[in-house]
Formats: structure tokens, sequence, C-alpha cells
């Protein structure tokens, strides 16, 4: 009796070691997020044991969560889903049923995943565009574009840059009844990157026509050269993105070649010729006096100018859209940018605001003090978070008023 209730015990402390995360003091559903984590740890765990064996790369493994969250296109009362193909990438497609008189808006959204995973169908996805399409009474096109490490950059940027061109068509328009002075793209994380680079690189494209009215990036990761920021210093073991989990899906996006991520992970992976790019995410310059907490700038430390050579997508700016002139940002739209005070990526977002505004962009930047890195993606049971409902229905209520 005695040797049970002490391995019961033992048992139950290892577990309660195992959940346990260190949680930032104002984040709520503390015990949920760590549940939440815990899960999230165990599948990295397993990916990581997975791929020294050589069973699956890692990247198959988190994919699993991709799997066990899909859930077929269902219409309901006020949204018909149907999942098809713009332009050959594969979408899911929300189409509000009211029979409204006028146009209807368009949204165009790319989902998150560190350009590794994820997808249209899995659930979260599933009910933020349903809601989107229903709350707006607008058409939205969520892609399931193709991912690393079967796929690397450009192509996850050039499927979804297809599928916003194909959708941009006035005869396309038109079938769908969207007015074409209504449209926008958004994302989240790798999505919200996605979204960033989408609306860049339409602004110099001849063969597009349709003009986006607005851009919404929730949390986007929006540069390559600096994973020292403050936010990364800070959140390198924050639950849902740590820092080698970001590392691994960045040098996932452009190569599987180790010697990347390597690179990555000591922040010398810039070479010394890209040594002018920095400017532009100058954390120093760029983040207001409360973010930058009395962390020290230190000048970047360059590293060989073979990756450079090797994977010159890294630099590209259709992978970092922080690296562009000012010049290039001038004709964006309407911007909306949440950051989440305990992400790594929280100063992406808040450079980029910074950048926006000084070439004269109108941006909403929502920064939630009691947020963390993919809050938004957390509102379907059962790992649905208040706070995950309050950033999406802020996010919508903002499309609602703007688009
Ligand atoms: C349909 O829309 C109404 C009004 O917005 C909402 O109350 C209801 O929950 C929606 N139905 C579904 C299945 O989402
Ligand atoms: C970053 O900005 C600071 C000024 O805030 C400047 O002293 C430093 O030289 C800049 N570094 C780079 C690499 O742009």
């Amino acid at each position: 009796m005695g040797t049970k209730a002490l391995c019961l015990f033992v048992a139950s402390a290892l577990v309660a070691y195992y959940i346990y995360t260190p949680i930032p003091e104002n984040i709520e559903e503390r015990w949920k997020l760590m549940l939440i984590n815990a899960v999230f740890r165990t599948v990295g765990h397993l990916a990581e044991f997975a791929e020294q064996l050589g069973l699956m790369h890692y990247m198959e493994v988190l994919m699993l969560i991709t799997a066990a969250e899909y859930v077929p296109p269902t219409s309901d009362e006020n949204v018909t889903v149907t999942d098809t193909e713009f332009s050959n990438v594969p979408v899911r497609l929300y189409l509000p049923r009211e029979q409204s008189s006028g146009l209807k808006r368009g949204m165009v959204y790319f989902h998150g995943g560190g350009w590794c995973i994820g997808g249209a169908g899995m659930k979260p996805y599933d009910l933020l565009s349903r809601q989107t399409s229903n709350q707006l009474n607008a058409v939205v096109v969520s892609v399931s574009y193709r991912l690393a490490p079967k796929y690397h950059f450009p192509v996850q940027f050039e499927d979804v840059y297809a599928v916003t061109k194909f959708f941009l068509q006035s005869s396309v328009l038109s079938q769908y009844g969207v007015d074409p002075n209504r449209i926008g793209v958004a994302g989240d994380s790798a999505g919200g990157n996605l979204a960033a680079a989408v609306a860049q690189q339409l602004l110099d494209d001849l063969e597009v026509k349709t003009k986006l009215k607005v851009q919404a990036l929730l949390y986007p990761a929006l540069q390559t050269l600096d994973l020292n920021s403050p936010s990364y210093r800070e959140n390198e073991n924050t639950p849902i993105l740590s820092k080698p989990l970001m590392v691994r899906f960045l040098s996932e996006y452009f190569t599987t070649d180790s010697s990347l991520r390597e690179a990555m992970a000591s922040n010398r992976h810039v070479p010394a010729e890209s040594s002018h790019l920095f400017q532009f995410v100058n954390w120093s310059k760029l983040l207001p006096e409360e973010l930058k907490k009395g962390h020290v700038y230190t000048s970047p430390v360059y590293g060989s100018s073979n990756l450079g050579k090797k994977y010159p997508g890294f630099l590209d700016p259709r992978a970092a859209p922080l690296l562009v002139e000012d010049a290039k940002l001038r004709g964006l739209p309407l911007t909306y940018v949440l950051t989440c005070e305990h992400d790594l990526l929280r100063d992406d977002g808040v450079m980029y605001v910074s950048r926006l505004r000084e070439a004269g962009v109108k941006v909403t930047h929502n920064h939630a003090k009691d947020a963390f890195h993919g809050a938004v993606a957390f509102i379907s049971s059962p790992t649905d978070l208040a706070l995950g409902h309050r950033l999406s229905n802020q996010y919508i209520k903002w499309l609602n008023d703007n688009l």
C-alpha cells in the first residue's frame, strides 16, 4: 500500500513537473495553456525522437497536429463552405448565404504554422474564416498553400500570390459578387508574413488592376536577419513558439540543410555583403523605449557568404517584408497589426508598425499585453481560450469597420 501510494505520488509529481511551464504573470487560464503547451511539447519531443531514429522528418510529426484538427468543409445556415482550387492551389471558400442586394466584401486568408504545418481545413482556421464571412457578409478565400520541408521558398509565397491574383481578376470578382474596392488580405504568424509580402508585391504588379483596401497581420513574422531582438531574448521559452522551434521553422522555409539552422540559432547567418539590410530591422531605432526594456543593441555578427549564396531566399523581401526600402512601403493599404507582449515575433510586428507609419501608411496597432503567440488559433473547443475569442473578435470588428 505504502509503495503504491509512493509510486502514485512520484508519478503525479513527474507529470506535474512535465506539464508545468513558467507562464508570464498576466496571462489568464494558465493551467489550460500549460496543458495545451504540454501537448505541443510532447509532439515536439516525439518529432525529435522520430527524426533521430531516421523514421520521419521533424515537420512530418508536427503535421499530425494539423491532421488531428482537420474538419471537412461543412456549410451552415449562414455560410456555404466548399473546397476548390484557384490557379491550381487548394483553397477553402466561404460564401455568405444572405441574399443582399449589394456587392460583398472579399478577404484572402493565409493560415499560420511556420511555412511547414497548418492548413485552411484546421478547425480554428475554419471557424475564423466562417465567422469573418458571416459577420462581414464577405467572400473568404482561405488558402492551403504548399509546405516545407517538401517545398521551400518561394513556393509558399508563389502559391498564395497566385491565389490572390486569381481572385482579384474582375471576372472572378463579379462571378462571386465581390466589390473590387473592398478586398483585403490577412494572415497569422507565417500567414501574416505571406500577407505582408503579397500586399507589397502587388504594388508593382502591372497585371493587377484591383487595389487592396486593407491588410491585417496577426503576430506576423517579418524578418529573418536579427533573431536576437528583445522579444526573441525575452521569449526563448515562452509557450507555443519557442526560439528553437522558430529557428527550425524559419530555416526550414529555405532549406532542410541544418547549416542554415545552426547559423540562425547563433544569429550569425547574414553575410557581411548584406550588412546594409540591417538598417531595416534595427530595433534600437525602430522600437519604442518601453519595449527596449534596457536591452543593449550590439552590432551584427556576420556569417559566411556561402549561406547567402546558397539560400538567397532568406534575404529576399518576399520572405522578409521588413527588408524593403521605405519607398516601397508608401503605397501599402490601411493596415492592422496585432502584436502580443509574450511573443518572440513581437518586435517584428512593432518595427513594421514604426516603418509603415514613418512612410505615411495608416496603421491600427493592437498590442495585447496579456497575450502570447498563436492566441487567435485557440478559439475552438477543447482548446479555446477567452483570450483567443477576444483577439479574434477584435480583428473581425476592425475588418468590419474598415473594409
Ligand atoms: C448564423 O448567424 C447568426 C447571426 O450572426 C449567429 O447567431 C449564428 O450563431 C450563426 N450560425 C452559425 C452556425 O454560426
Ligand atoms: C542602429 O541604430 C543605432 C541608433 O539607434 C545606430 O547607432 C547603429 O549604428 C545602427 N546599426 C545598424 C547596423 O544599422
